[in-house]
């Protein structure tokens, strides 16, 4: 290792992200399942609401915070919602700053982090990186968050619990009562309690319910990428008890800044804009990719989010099986990028009909091959 390398960076790797992304560069138009972002565009009103802004001169630094007209507007729906007085918002570089500053403002060296296996990537690496300690709790094969589980894990070093839900890689989602014992249970012992709520709008079975509402102090992150298409452009927000996000201020202000102005503009447009046909486009792709798999693979229907997360057929593992998919053309995500586990694979069904359904049917081909 080059001597001016930080220990910290060693404590995790992308190695297994790059093995992928290597494979598909080989590919010449692949059939693509891999995307973890809409295959919508950016709405029209939001591109012209950037647009305008550049053009009107708002391209300097915005207050740390975020623009005042969008904290607002985030104030205003985050309070209609809770009504929690001691609550504040501030706009982030993209959820996964909001996830970057909500680590480095709690997490001290030897925290534990209570989170489900599977994960989104980030998880780990992040704590990793603050020194934290992962506490993974496996959620096989059914992927639902058991407050139980998460009880047991619970020790003197328990600093937060992070949930996700609809989550990444599974699209599983936590019911209500879940999410009430688990937001309690952190309430009684004093553990912070941060909720990554990015997929909230891609919730397609019931309403969505956001642990905050069991538990006021729940840390909320959440943002404009998925929902909106917009995840170039970096705009997510963070709402929870005001000194903890005084605290993710004072090192945004020393690190990320604030989130590019103008795609704060583009994010002010896009709160008024509905997004109901396109969710219920997503619960049809979803009740499409699960018909088309249900006899040849093994997995938990998500109830959110735009992913699925079966199983691998045969006893290879999920990252063979992904390597064979790729040598056809088709591009998936081997589980062991979000799990300790190598058993199953990620497809993202933000794809169009058409890519699904050769998707689909070349998987299952696949799966009789095993
Ligand atoms: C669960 C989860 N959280 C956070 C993020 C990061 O989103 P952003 O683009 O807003 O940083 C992602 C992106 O894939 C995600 O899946």
């Amino acid at each position: 290792m080059h001597p001016w390398i930080a220990q910290r960076t060693t404590t995790f790797d992308a190695s297994g992200i790059r093995k992928v992304f290597d494979l598909a560069a080989k590919l010449t138009d692949p059939i693509n399942l891999s995307i973890g972002q809409p295959d919508f565009d950016v709405p029209e009103s939001i591109q012209e609401a950037a647009i305008d802004a550049i053009r009107g001169g708002k391209n300097a630094y915005s207050p740390t915070q975020g623009i005042g007209p969008l904290r607002e507007a985030l104030s205003k729906e985050i309070a209609d919602r809770f009504g929690h007085a001691d609550r504040d918002v501030f706009v982030s570089s993209g959820t996964s700053g909001g996830l970057m500053l909500s680590m480095l403002s709690m997490i001290d060296p030897g925290d534990e982090v209570i989170y489900l296996d599977p994960y989104f990537v980030m998880y780990p690496a992040l704590l990793k990186m603050c020194g934290g300690v992962p506490v993974p709790i496996d959620s096989y094969p059914t992927f639902e968050l058991d407050p139980d589980k998460i009880a047991a894990a619970v020790t003197d070093k328990t600093k937060m619990i992070l949930l996700n839900s609809p989550a990444n890689p599974t699209g599983v989602t936590a019911t209500a009562e879940q999410l009430e014992a688990v937001a309690k249970l952190a309430a009684d012992k004093g553990i912070a309690l941060v909720s990554d709520e990015i997929y909230s709008r891609f919730h397609y079975d019931s309403d969505f319910v956001s642990p905050t509402s069991f538990n006021p102090d729940t840390i909320v992150i959440d943002g404009f990428s998925k929902s909106h298409a917009m995840t170039g452009w970096r705009v997510g927000y963070v709402h929870g008890p005001r000194e903890i996000i005084a605290t993710m201020l004072k090192i945004q202000q020393y690190s990320f800044v604030c989130s590019p102005q103008p795609a704060q503009w583009g994010a002010l447009r896009a709160m008024e804009v509905s997004l109901d046909g396109h969710i219920e486009d997503y619960r049809r792709k979803r009740d499409l990719i699960c018909d088309l798999l249900q006899d040849d693979f093994e997995f938990t229907r998500p109830g959110g989010a735009f992913y699925l997360f079966p199983k691998a057929p045969g006893d290879a593992g999920g990252e063979a099986f992904v390597h064979r998919a790729i040598e056809r053309g088709l591009l998936i995500i081997p589980g062991n990028i979000f799990s300790d586990k190598d058993t199953h694979f990620r497809i993202s069904f933000a794809a169009t009909d058409d890519t699904l359904r050769r998707g689909a049917a070349l998987l299952c081909e696949l799966a009789k091959e095993a």
